[in-house]
């Protein structure tokens, strides 16, 4: 665009000198020398300011009053013409003071003559420059620069451009320059900071999600260490709890075996012993072998009406023993003419026996043991509750969790495999009921599981 726009102002340029020279030579061949005449042919043309005729030495025939110092300046221009001699036409640039144009022509009565002569540089700007170049539509600045770098010409402010590139003008105006400038605020540097800015904005965003995903990455590691630590805990605690009641069966059996309890109390008392540990025994395995249907979704659930009383009473029944031997305070409520619940008994009289066997094991001194039923609204409601150590309020929400278990309780000695609430849990929604607790250190534990009188919500193999 630039070269276009130079060729654009050197044809503008070419055009009207050619059309003065033209006139000149007219004239000059019609009348000779011929002051007054030469006068209008200058006159015509605004572009031109100064015209000399000069012949082949230097000495200058139009105009009559000249100075010393112009006839020096004559002598030069005419040498420096006549050094690449030509045809009529041929012109030649000197610099000399003035940008001077010196063409050969021919009067009638010489043979050859010089014409110099000079642009009005106000007439240039004006009628050359910035008639070609002001029309430009382009978001660049077109500035004309003389041999010195100097702005000769320049359609607006230069403040704060930056000039990109310039091309040189060919044999019209030599040495001046067409130079293009980019506004201010507009200039490439500005661009590339811009560029540069949004390229560090986005690896800032690039870095915040690295380090998201560093972050998201670790809690997963975490937490998936957590549930091996708590799988192998589980593995531990469940071989753990099948062993003593073994152990405890195996004694006993054995001392039987061997004759030596004579009378028949303690006999009777020993038998009593191992059908404990063996129910003890096949609560542990059922409540694993659920647990493990439950991970792996096959267990299911048989709904049946179910009399609550019965229910509560049997699944009791099976804790009488430690129940006694530990003294414990019974306190059992159940409404009277409660309806028949539809429910999987196996499974809910399940879940009852491990919140009361939560309810033994994590008993303190006071040893009190509260099971009520009865009806709130739609529900039935089945309450087990005990004076015992209680659990923080931190950690009621994890209860509930597969294997996880109170930190303490490893401590006070209490074994067990962390799966207990879990399955209650999952009994509990698959019935479309819920279980919850409320306890406070120190002060025992109340467990809630609420059961629908009418079935609703999912159940089977939920
Ligand atoms: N009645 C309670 N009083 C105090 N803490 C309790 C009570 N019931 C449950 N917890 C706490 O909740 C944790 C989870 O109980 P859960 O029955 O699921 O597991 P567990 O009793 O440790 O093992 P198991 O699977 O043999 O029942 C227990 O480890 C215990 O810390
Ligand atoms: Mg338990």
């Amino acid at each position: 665009m630039a070269t276009m726009a130079a060729e654009k102002v050197e044809m503008t340029l070419r055009h009207v000198e050619d059309g003065f020279v033209e006139r000149l030579q007219a004239t000059l061949a019609a009348r000779g020398v011929e002051p007054a005449a030469l006068d209008r042919v200058l006159a015509g043309e605004p572009l031109v300011r100064t015209l000399r005729l000069l012949d082949s030495r230097g000495a200058i025939l139009y105009p009559r009053a000249v100075s010393d110092a112009d006839r020096a300046v004559a002598r030069r221009l005419a040498a420096a013409a006549l050094a690449g001699r030509g045809a009529p036409g041929r012109r030649t640039i000197v610099l000399d003071g003035e940008r001077w144009i010196v063409v050969t022509v021919s009067a009638r009565a010489a043979d050859t003559l010089l014409a110099a002569f000079a642009y009005d540089a106000d007439v240039l700007r004006r009628d050359v420059l910035a008639a070609s170049l002001a029309s430009l539509e382009s978001a660049t600045i077109f500035v004309v620069v003389d041999e010195q770098g100097r702005p000769v010409w320049a359609p607006a402010s230069l403040d704060g451009a930056e000039r990109l590139l310039s091309v040189a003008f060919r044999d019209a105006l030599p040495n001046w320059q067409l130079a293009v400038y980019q506004p201010a605020g507009n200039a490439p540097r500005e661009a590339v900071r811009r560029q540069v800015t949004i390229f560090m904005a986005a690896f800032v965003v690039l870095c915040a999600v690295i380090v998201a995903g560093i972050a998201v990455t670790w809690r997963l590691m975490r937490r998936e260490t957590e549930m091996a630590r708590l799988k192998s805990d589980f593995v531990a605690n469940v071989s753990h709890d099948l062993k003593t009641p073994l152990s405890v069966i195996r004694m006993f059996g054995e001392t039987l075996e061997m004759g030596r309890v004579s009378d028949e109390p303690r006999r009777q008392e020993y038998y009593r012993v191992i059908t404990r540990e063996a129910e003890r025994l096949s609560r542990l395995i059922d409540n694993v072998l659920d647990f493990s249907r439950i991970e792996s979704g096959r267990r299911r659930y048989d709904i049946v009406p179910t009399a609550v009383e019965p229910l509560v009473r049997e699944t009791l029944e099976a804790f009488a023993y430690p129940l006694a031997q530990q003294a414990f305070k019974v306190e059992v409520t159940i409404a009277p003419d409660l309806p028949e619940v539809p429910m999987d008994p196996e499974a809910v009289g399940q879940a009852l026996a491990n919140l009361v066997d939560n309810a033994i094991k994590y008993s303190a001194e006071d040893r009190v043991l509260t099971v009520q039923a009865h009806v709130d609204g739609d529900d039935l409601v089945l309450v087990v509750a005990d004076h015992g150590i209680g659990i923080p309020r931190a950690e009621q929400v994890r209860i509930f969790d597969k294997f996880y278990r109170a930190g303490r309780s490893e401590t006070q000695g209490r074994r067990g495999s962390g799966v207990g609430l879990a399955l209650v849990r999952h009994v509990a929604e698959a019935h479309g009921g819920s279980v919850t607790v409320v306890s406070a250190p120190g002060e025992g534990s109340r467990f809630i599981l609420r059961l629908p009188l009418a079935e609703r919500g999912a159940h089977g193999d939920a």
